[in-house]
């Protein structure tokens, strides 16, 4: 299978399109839940509701679909809940005693809107919510069981937890590349082979599929962060709907503060190039995959 150089305006409508089925879950999602708090309704909407771009989600979604050749209601499911995992993710991530952000998603972050204490429990809210759907929602227990321990661990301490803490323990020190490795993988790779992963195991997939669609996942993942870094330092504001330039101010440990742009570039190519890779087995089935692969790497937001 050849590599895919240029992402087409088919996909791009895909993409479109499937990102609106996402939008449209969480917000049935939303409309369904008791949310008894109204302040607690407001905020978890503002930041929800909010214009994120679903990769995740939409990850999850065509891995289903690859697998079993359509979109189903669990990976609907799942794949609206990936959404509140990493929204709540963000709120935390953007708190002041964290990276001390303004801006998310075009509009002031949660914590400026709301305050701080607000924020902190809009993001409990999110990440318990996002259990107790997969738990009340998913046709079948023991694909719900399946789901909720991937995504537990990708989230929680052996995954996004550690790569947070060791992401704010590295400001201001000089790391090595395995430091940086280790921080990208675990705060932003892990929770896009979960993606991958539960959209794979909504659509059946054998051990083999999942494997490479995990694989693809945490290639794409972290090419994803690379790729933040680099429009962090290239990008607008206006552009990227949050902050830039704050990763040099805040002493982050970055790949074009450790490599340079350059190198970091190519290293976003490489990973884009060994998920395509992976996709071997799936034959042309994978053509939206490799797409969004490449889309990944040359996006501007
Ligand atoms: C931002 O993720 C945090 C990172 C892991 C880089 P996204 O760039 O996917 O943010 P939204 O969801 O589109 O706002
Ligand atoms: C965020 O990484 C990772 C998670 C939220 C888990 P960043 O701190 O680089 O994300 P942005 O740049 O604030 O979106
Ligand atoms: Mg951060
Ligand atoms: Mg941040
Ligand atoms: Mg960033």
């Amino acid at each position: 299978m050849s590599a895919i150089k240029v992402v087409n305006s088919d996909f791009d409508t895909l993409l479109r399109r499937t990102t609106k089925l996402v939008n449209h879950t969480v917000r049935q999602l939303l409309a369904d839940q008791k949310i008894i708090d109204s302040n607690l309704k407001k905020t978890i909407k503002y930041t929800l509701a909010a214009p994120g771009k679903r990769i995740r989600s939409v990850l999850a979604l065509w891995c289903c679909e690859i697998v079993s050749g359509q979109i189903n209601h669990n990976a609907e499911i799942a794949a609206a809940v990936i959404e509140m995992v990493h929204t709540y993710s963000l709120v935390h991530d953007d708190l002041p005693a964290m990276d001390n952000d303004d801006f998310r998603r075009g509009q002031p972050t949660c914590h400026n809107v709301f305050g701080e204490a607000t924020a902190i429990l809009t993001g409990d809210s999110l990440l318990t919510l996002a259990f107790e759907v997969l738990a009340k929602k998913i046709d079948e227990p023991t694909i719900a069981i399946e789901l909720v321990s991937q995504l537990a661990e990708a989230a929680g301490p052996a995954g996004m937890i550690a790569g947070q803490i060791a992401d704010l323990k590295a400001e201001k020190t000089a790391v090595s590349r395995k430091i940086l490795q280790y921080i990208h993988t675990n705060k932003t790779a892990k929770m896009f082979r979960c993606a991958a992963a539960m959209g794979a195991i909504c659509g059946g997939a054998n051990a083999r599929q999942l494997n490479s669609l995990c694989e693809y996942g945490l290639k794409i993942g972290l090419g994803f962060q690379i790729a933040d870094d680099i429009l962090d330092v290239c990008a607008s504001s206006e552009q990227l709907g949050k902050t830039a330039g704050k990763d040099r101010k805040a002493g982050k440990a970055t790949y074009p503060a450790v490599l340079g742009l350059q190198k970091s570039r190519q290293l976003a190519k490489n990973l884009a190039d060994e998920a395509v890779a992976v996709l071997k087995l799936f034959g042309h089935k994978a053509d939206t995959l490799r797409q969004l692969a490449l889309a990944l790497l040359q996006r501007s937001k």
